[in-house]
């Protein structure tokens, strides 16, 4: 039970002892700490300060900007305009020499380098892969096995307008025809042409007679764009056929596929999305990457 006494200081600790007691037990009345006071003071009057000085409130529709105007938005805004300007004078630079003279460059090849890398990340990852290795379908741009060419000025030919892109009048064009589909050989030319093709990039033919026929439909209905004996040509986006690496596997089944029905890859153009010197920038690095003639 609850008993009001009479005001009493603990001989102990010489704080007071609060009035009421509960079942006789008394509570001292010891005051808090003067630097937690003084803390707890200074903590108070700092929030007032910040309040007054920074957006701090909420309301319906906005919030008190405070006295010194300061928002985050503003502030990346503005390290964003200095990076920008930061850029400025390579950007300049990049946009006024050839790629010969940027890549004497050090300091400007890093920098082209480095803006190429993000733009491909961003653009052409999806289907080339982040590490430009490429997919089945997608060719890899780490090698010198080019369907169209690898110097500087066809690269930047392909990627400002595309292959088969349908929105850009001077993309790249070559339709390899549907062979077996459209009724231009018959299935026995076609596998007489699979074997042929295999025995280009090495794989002895199970019928060797089959591959020697294969090599006449070859010379009649493909060299003219895949080269003489499959050597590729660039002229015509049609790939090597005589050696280990393949847009769409190597192996009999896929090969046939191609010659019957084939597919034909879609590289979207890129004047029209990126500017000259994101493309620009592109360029360099996949020149750079370890195919660039
Ligand atoms: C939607 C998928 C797609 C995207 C995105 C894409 N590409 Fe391609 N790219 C392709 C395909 C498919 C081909 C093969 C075209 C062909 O069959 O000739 C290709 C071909 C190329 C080639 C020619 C390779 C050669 O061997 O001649 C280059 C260079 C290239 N792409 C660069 C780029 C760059 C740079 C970007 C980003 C700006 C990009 N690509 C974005 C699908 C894509
Ligand atoms: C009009 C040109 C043209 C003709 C003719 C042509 N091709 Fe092609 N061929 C291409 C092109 C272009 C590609 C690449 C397709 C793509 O980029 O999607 C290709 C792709 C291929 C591929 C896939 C290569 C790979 O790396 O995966 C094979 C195999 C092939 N052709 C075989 C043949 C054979 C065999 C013939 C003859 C019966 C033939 N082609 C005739 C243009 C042609």
């Amino acid at each position: 039970m609850s008993e009001k006494r009479k005001y009493e200081v603990d001989p102990v600790t010489g704080s007071a002892i609060h009035p009421y007691t509960w079942d006789g037990i008394g509570e001292l009345e010891t005051p808090p700490p003067r630097w937690w006071v003084l803390t707890y003071a200074v903590c108070f009057l700092f929030a007032v300060g910040w309040w007054i000085a920074f957006p701090a409130w909420p309301y319906i529709s906005g919030y008190t900007t405070g006295l010194l105007g300061y928002s985050t938005r503003a502030e990346v805004a503005e390290e964003l305009a200095a990076a920008k300007a930061a850029q400025a004078p390579y950007n300049n630079k990049l946009a006024a020499l050839s790629y010969a003279e940027i890549a004497a460059d050090p300091e400007l090849s890093t920098f082209a380098m480095a803006g190429g890398k993000a733009l491909f990340g961003e653009n052409c990852a999806q289907c080339h892969g982040s590490g430009a290795n490429g997919n089945v379908g997608y060719p890899n741009l780490l090698d010198d096995d080019w369907l169209w060419g690898g110097d500087y000025e066809t690269l930047q030919t392909t990627i400002e307008h595309g292959v088969r892109s349908t929105n850009d009048e001077e993309t790249r064009q070559a339709m390899m025809p549907a062979f077996g589909k459209d009724g231009i050989l018959t299935r026995e030319q076609v596998d007489d042409t699979v074997a042929y093709v295999l025995s280009l990039s090495g794989t002895v033919p199970a019928d060797p007679a089959a591959a020697e026929r294969g090599a006449q439909v070859f010379a009649d209905n493909c060299a003219a764009c895949h080269g003489d004996a499959g050597a590729g040509l660039r002229e015509m986006g049609g790939p090597r056929l005589d050696d280990a690496i393949w847009l769409y596997n190597g192996d009999a089944k896929s090969i046939s596929n191609q010659i019957w029905n084939p597919r034909h890859g879609v590289m979207p153009d890129w004047a029209g999305r990126l500017d000259p010197l994101a493309i620009k920038k592109l360029v360099f690095y996949v020149h750079s990457l370890g195919g660039g003639e």
